[in-house]
């Protein structure tokens, strides 16, 4: 097992270096062959070196040979870097994560409970794995019109509803920053006999300083997905999955390693690895120093920001609202109601104006997304000069800042679990004669973004016209094959 001190060190990597400058007989794939056998495009694009460096999974001294591998031991440096019993590197994003965690699972049973909110793939884990889900909400700004995190008394209501409920998943950071109490969702989880499935795909560097709302697997959560790329600077696709160190008992770890090579191609990509192996190496050992850099230029990029009119940001004000436990300080997330324009008017203006393009826009709120170790100060100097530019153009609009946001109708009841309706025969039919019907796909109008309808679901009328309004008012459409709401593929009535 690697220890503490052995944190600087990047085996993996390493032993890709080794092995490409060695120049070795490539008689494997891939059929670059590490460069010569390239198309001049990409090799003039990315590299010899970046091709040099992409080779095949089990080669011998890198991820096969005597034990530990360099590839074992780098994913055991993760580890021990989080603080989890074991890690698991991923090529297919907090997604693929999201996919191990709910097939592990289905191990116990066939009901979960999932907050309401949950990315996509967690739904899709649904589908693939043959659960069902019992979806518990969580806790929405009625001003922002944006969803915070799932309290523990909601979970616990929620469990103690489903009581053949195997386990139990939520997301934590949102998209907009807000920390659950992830201590008192596993105490809930785990009073109720069964282990909390963490997606931290937002929060991969929050193990790193102590500043920072604590990580998740510190908390008690028994299986954290952590989409690295996202903010400690892997390469994109690149995640890790964690079992927590207090998991045994409720998941067991060889079902995970087995739901992870299910989900996993054959041929998973060496410089994939190799970043992972690399980022857990700075944020181990630079983290601290880095993230402190980039927390102080946060500070001053929010308060330059709420100084421009019509402008303020969500900050560690929020810490108390109901689902909100803590604050990420990386996300800029800027309300822009004051100045009367949309979240998709300021962004589209920042891109026109400045190229400045923002991870997400919404009608109120629009997020920047900082890593951990980039230059924050000057991207913050360049977003906030060009901000105050935008508000110019933008002129006298007026203030939304009272505006009530209409919450969406309930959720239609579940007919059918996500796998059936997913896998059974369907049909497309037009959105005015789909109310009543089973939805075979999701329908999520953003803001807030929050699924109003998932796979084997009943489509309600008031669901449909409050999806058309959402779309009149300039909102959009997630997860739909229509994204203008024409259509709607459902399951095919039966005879
Ligand atoms: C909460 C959450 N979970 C999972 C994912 C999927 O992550 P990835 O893109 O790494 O597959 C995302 C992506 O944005 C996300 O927001």
């Amino acid at each position: 097992m690697a220890s503490r001190s052995d944190q600087g060190e990047t085996p993996y990597l390493d032993a890709l270096l080794e092995y490409a400058g060695r120049d070795p007989a490539r008689l494997h794939v891939p059929g670059h062959k590490g460069g010569p056998g390239a198309a001049p495009a990409l090799l003039d694009a990315i590299g010899e070196r970046a091709l040099a460096l992409d080779i095949p999974a089990l080669t011998q001294g890198i991820d096969t040979g005597a034990d530990p591998t360099p590839f074992q031991r780098s994913q055991d440096l993760a580890a021990r870097a989080y603080g989890a019993a074991r890690s698991w590197f991923l090529i297919n994003g907090a997604s693929q994560g999201n996919h191990v965690a709910l097939l592990a699972l289905a191990h116990a049973g066939d009901s979960v409970v999932v907050q309401r909110n949950a990315h996509s793939s967690t739904v899709d884990g649904c589908i693939l794995a043959g659960l069902t889900p019992t979806f518990v909400s969580p806790e929405v700004d009625g001003e922002l019109g944006i969803a915070h995190c799932l309290t523990p008394e909601a979970l616990d209501r929620a469990l103690t509803e489903t009581p053949q409920a195997v386990g139990a998943s939520a997301v934590s950071p949102t998209y907009f920053g807000a920390v659950a109490d992830v201590a008192g969702l596993a105490e809930a989880a785990h009073a109720h006999g069964v282990p909390l499935v963490v997606d931290e795909a937002w929060g991969a560097h929050l193990a790193f300083h102590e500043a920072l709302p604590a990580h998740a697997l510190s908390l008690g959560a028994d299986l954290v997905v952590s989409s690295t790329h996202k903010i400690v600077g892997s390469l994109t696709q690149s995640a890790i999955v964690h079992l927590g160190e207090g998991a045994s008992g409720r998941i067991d770890e060889d079902v995970v390693d087995r739901a992870v090579t299910l989900v996993e191609s054959t041929s998973p990509s060496a410089l994939l690895l190799a970043s992972l192996d690399a980022a857990r190496q700075l944020a181990a050992t630079r983290g601290r120093e880095l993230l402190g850099e980039t927390i102080a230029a946060m500070v001053a990029i929010r308060a330059a920001v709420r100084e421009i009119e019509g402008l303020d940001v969500l900050d560690e004000r929020l810490v108390g609202a109901t689902g909100v436990h803590g604050y990420d300080p990386l996300r800029l997330a800027i309300d822009v109601r004051g100045t009367g324009a949309s979240g998709y008017d300021v962004a589209t203006l920042l891109h026109d104006q400045a190229d400045i393009n923002l991870e997400l826009a919404g009608e109120n709120v629009m997020v920047g997304v900082f890593g951990m170790a980039e230059p924050a100060a000057a991207q913050g100097e360049r977003l906030v000069a060009a901000l105050r530019q935008v508000v110019v153009t933008l002129g006298d609009r007026g203030d939304r800042t009272r505006e009530a946001f209409a919450p969406p109708p309930p959720w239609g009841e579940l007919v059918l679990s996500p796998r059936e309706a997913f896998l059974g025969p369907q049909e497309v039919v037009c959105a005015q004669d789909a109310a009543g019907r089973i939805a075979a796909e999701s329908l999520a109008a953003y803001p807030p973004g929050i699924p109003n309808v998932l796979p084997g679901e009943r489509l309600t009328a008031e669901t449909l016209d409050y999806i058309r309004t959402a779309l009149e008012h300039g909102g959009s459409l997630r997860g739909a094959s229509d994204r203008r709401l024409s259509t709607v593929r459902v399951v095919a009535k039966a005879g």
